[in-house]
């Protein structure tokens, strides 16, 4: 099996990647990134020496570049992890978050239906799905919850998700979607809430919770999402959505509070500042269409996953010291210091 990854230097792309790399021996895997603040070629660094895997430098949305990347191999499959992925950059400025994801998408299902490729999955997100208020426990994202977008982010990948379906609906083109709730654990980029609160803890600087800390998030290590995504690949209907999530609710402030025990560090280092504009309430996912079809179900607890990630942020300073370079420190001093 020929597997083209888009957006593999980045967090769950690279980790999708060591997963196939591990899980099948005779798999070959090529990574397509554009190299962004986001994606690092450190973080491929030991799949760099495997002879199963090759990286291309290159932007989904270059569509001369794509096509002559098709043109070479016949792809089995194709995983869109690529993607402008942060709601506050996109708060910021929309534009690049239309280019990447939903033209870039775009590109990938033209050069998939020119070449016959055998199947084109989208990496999704819940977020497409809106939010759920925080008073009703009960309510959950099925497949069938109607796409209600609130960042520019989130817009976009619903636009892309909406192309999707449309090629296969249209042009019959083979595709899977799986859209999955927050993702944590190694190489995460720390801009997002859990590595951006470990490294920051880790020296000892404030912890920026958006307003009074109690937005929910539904979350999952990120090698789970990987098997979910192996599963939806190997035996997922075409045509059809997979909702990815293992129960596993927790307020911002909860999250923030197992790091700093995790670490043995004081909770005065936590500061509440300004929310953030639009701030979805809670996202919580019924993963019941996957699990039932596909036998999938998560492993990873969140107390082992957060003592996990934890310590990879201990052992692996170089590499958040490093990835965290100008263009972020610059994001960063603008965003937190619009908000502190
Ligand atoms: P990330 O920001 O860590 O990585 C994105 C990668 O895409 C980077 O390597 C970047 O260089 C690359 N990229 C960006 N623009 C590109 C372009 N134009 N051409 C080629 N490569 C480009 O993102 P992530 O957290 O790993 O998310 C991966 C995918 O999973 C995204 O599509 C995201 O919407 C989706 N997703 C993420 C989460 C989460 O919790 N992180 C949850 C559900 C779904
Ligand atoms: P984030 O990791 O950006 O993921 P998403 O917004 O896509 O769910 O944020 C997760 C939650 O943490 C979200 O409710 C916003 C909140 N948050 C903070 O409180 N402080 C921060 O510095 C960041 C980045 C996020």
């Amino acid at each position: 099996m020929r597997i083209l990854v888009t957006g593999g230097a980045g967090f769950i792309g690279s980790n999708f990647i060591y997963y196939i790399l591990e899980t099948y021996p005779s798999y070959e895997v090529t990574c397509l990134d554009a190299l962004t603040y986001a994606g690092n070629l450190e973080t491929l660094e030991s799949a760099l020496t495997n002879p199963r895997f090759k990286f291309v430098h290159g932007d989904i949305t270059d569509r001369r570049a794509v096509f002559a990347l098709f043109e070479g191999t016949p792809w089995d499959v194709v995983v869109n992890f690529a993607a402008e992925s942060h709601v506050d950059r996109s708060i910021e400025n929309p534009s690049v978050f239309l280019q990447t994801n939903v033209m870039g998408t775009q590109v990938l299902l033209d050069a998939c239906r020119a070449y016959k490729v055998g199947r084109f999955h989208q990496v999704s997100t819940d977020e497409v799905y809106g939010d759920l208020p925080l008073d009703r426990p009960d309510l959950l994202f099925t497949e069938d919850t109607p796409i209600h977008t609130s960042s520019p982010y989130s817009a976009s990948k619903a636009a892309a998700d909406l192309l999707v379906q449309a090629y296969h609906r249209t042009y019959k083109l083979p595709v899977t979607i799986s859209r999955c709730s927050n993702n944590y654990g190694p190489y995460h980029f720390p801009e997002k809430l859990i590595p951006l609160m470990i490294t920051r803890a880790i020296s000892d600087g404030s912890l920026p919770v958006y307003g009074k800390g109690e937005n929910v998030r539904d979350w999952l290590y990120v090698r789970d999402h990987c098997v979910a995504i192996d599963r939806i690949i190997h035996d997922g209907r075409i045509g059809e959505v997979y909702n990815v999530g293992g129960h596993n609710e927790r307020t911002n402030l909860e999250v923030v509070r197992a790091i700093l025990r995790e670490l043995d560090k004081p909770e005065s280092l936590i500061n509440f500042v300004t929310d953030r504009p639009g701030h979805d309430l809670r996202y919580a996912i019924d993963p019941s269409k996957i699990t039932k079809e596909l036998g999938w179900a998560p492993t990873t607890s969140f107390d082992r996953g957060i003592r996990e990630t934890t310590k990879w942020y201990l052992e692996n300073q170089r590499w958040w010291q490093r990835v965290m370079g100008g263009e972020y420190r610059q994001f960063s001093s603008r965003l937190y210091g619009e908000r502190g």
